[in-house]
């Protein structure tokens, strides 16, 4: 009997000796360890209890284990209760430190846009490139020949008034359109051709409607028995995708030297639908672009043969087209970089 009244001294001794190291413990991370080593199963001070099981006599072992898992459970049920008492603390000061105040007013996300010229760019080379045009980039950079002699408007061409020029020399300038670029397309390749060319143009011109910078696309069609049929047919697709699909063309005479016949092209009015309105001014109709059969000259001064081959050509006016669809009224707003007014322009 004296090894359970042993046992029972011992284990007052471990209850009080567990009772005062708990009280130190501050965290559940805390009595995570310290139970680790107290139940230590060959070190721990109750875990090794079970251990000693081997030197106790045979008719003491009933009362030996009742008494070892007594304490076990004890201590368990210590571990369990200071464990879920922090757990619970831990927990509430978390929730306290990442409390969010729903209340609070959103912090906004701005969320950035493309510019409208660049997003009206991308949809006409989308529909364009649909349509198995390839795109040419030109240089902004030009000289006088490729600008304009070349494109029919020798020296003394009137319609080199129509253009102000920004002159770097007598020989080169900054082109004041894409059309440049058809020139070095048709001198470096042979028909078939068929290529659009944005990019920037310059002219010293500066109003409500014109900016000394804005943007053109530029499109070339080269091929046998091209005609203007083709012209309007393409311009239809461009029209309905650009201005919606009620919308429809409507080829005007008008005059440029490096087409022949060469056509103002009209959109009918998405606006009023042809009824007449402001946007419109009252005609139902709004002009979009300049446009024509490739003149002869240009198709031989560029060494494609003009009786084998014709062209069609087509410059239309990026900032133009943004403008009249995002009712733009002013072209300096598409260069003020204010995002209060481009940010409201996500097609
Ligand atoms: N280059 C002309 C301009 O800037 C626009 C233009 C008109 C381009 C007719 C063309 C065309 O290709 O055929 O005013």
């Amino acid at each position: 009997m004296a090894e359970l009244s042993e046992l029972s001294a011992k284990l007052s001794e471990i209850k009080s000796q567990i009772t005062s190291n708990l009280a130190t413990i501050t965290s559940s991370k805390g009595v995570y360890e310290y139970r680790k080593t107290v139940m230590d199963s060959k070190e721990g001070k109750i875990g090794s209890l079970m251990r000693e099981m081997g030197k106790i006599p045979k008719e003491l072992k009933a009362d030996y284990g009742k008494m070892v898992n007594e304490i076990k459970n004890w201590a368990q049920d210590k571990f369990d209760a200071m464990d879920a008492e922090f757990k619970a603390r831990e927990m509430k000061a978390r929730y306290d430190k990442e409390a969010i105040d729903v209340t609070l007013p959103e912090k906004r996300q701005k969320k950035g846009n493309l510019h409208p010229n660049t997003q009206v760019r991308n949809q006409i080379v989308d529909i364009f490139g649909s349509m198995g045009f390839q795109i040419y980039e030109g240089n902004e950079i030009e000289t006088d020949y490729y600008n304009f002699t070349a494109l029919n408007i020798p020296q003394d061409h009137p319609a080199r008034d129509m253009q102000d020029t920004f002159y770097l020399s007598p020989e080169f300038l900054l082109r004041t359109q894409t059309s440049a670029g058809q020139i070095h397309v048709m001198e470096a390749q042979q028909p078939p051709i068929k290529i659009i060319s944005p990019g920037k143009v310059f002219r010293s011109d500066d109003d409500a409607t014109h900016s000394p910078m804005f943007s053109q696309m530029e499109g070339l069609v080269v091929d046998k028995g091209i005609t203007l049929c083709d012209l309007q047919g393409m311009l239809d697709v461009f029209v309905k995708k650009i201005f919606g699909e009620e919308t429809s063309t409507r080829l005007r005479p008008s005059y440029f030297p490096f087409t022949e016949p060469s056509v103002e092209v009209d959109v009918s009015c998405f606006q009023c639908g042809g009824k007449g309105c402001k946007l419109c001014k009252g005609t139902g109709w709004i002009e979009v672009l300049g446009a024509g059969v490739v003149n002869k000259k240009v198709l031989d001064g560029c060494g494609i043969d003009s009786n084998v081959y014709s062209g069609l050509a087509f410059g239309i006016g990026i900032d133009r087209i943004a403008m009249l669809k995002y009712g733009i009224n002013n072209i300096k707003l598409l260069f003020e970089s204010d995002l209060r007014v481009l940010g409201q322009i996500d097609d």
